[in-house]
């Protein structure tokens, strides 16, 4: 393709949410918020509109799916922004996937991963993800897209 094609085309991310986020907003509440699975897929589409930029927004309760995702973004998408839930502290799998795109990537967790049990203090996507926002409740999502959208202008 041109060169200059290939830098005029609309940016495309992929964000990604892992196991029990289709439950937001009836999952506990307290610490995930009120906001549905809907109403975050609906922020960050306006939200992605409004930068100028084309998203996906998928959620899936399954490893694997997540894995097929990622693989599958390599060609499509220009970075990730990626909420691997519980994934986020016990999936070497969704790490390495990181790893062999080679995609931008930033890890978001609605709720502060640091402060609550211990084990949620360990993300393995995270050892790959340049940035990590937590703790600021859906709106994080926002947070993390511009994030990457910043890192993709820089590169
Ligand atoms: C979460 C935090 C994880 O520890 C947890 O397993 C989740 C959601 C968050 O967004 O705060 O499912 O990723």
């Amino acid at each position: 393709m041109d060169s200059r094609n290939e830098k005029s085309r609309t940016i495309r991310i992929l964000v990604i949410n892992g196991p029990n986020l289709n439950l937001l907003g009836r999952r506990e509440p307290a610490i995930y918020g009120h906001d549905t699975y809907a109403g975050l897929v609906d922020m960050v589409q306006r939200h992605c509109a409004a930068r100028g930029v084309e998203c996906e927004v998928m959620q899936s309760n399954h490893e694997g799916v997540i894995v097929d995702a990622i693989q599958q973004a390599m060609d499509e998408y220009d970075g990730i922004v990626i909420n691997p839930a519980a994934y986020t502290h016990t999936s070497v799998a969704i790490l390495d996937a990181l790893k062999a795109v080679q995609l931008p990537a930033v890890e978001i967790h609605i709720s502060d991963v640091n402060n609550r049990e211990d084990f949620r203090r360990v993300s393995y996507p995270g050892m790959y993800c340049f940035r990590t926002v937590s703790g600021e409740g859906i709106n994080g999502y926002c947070t993390a897209i511009d994030a990457l959208l910043d890192h993709i202008a820089g590169q």
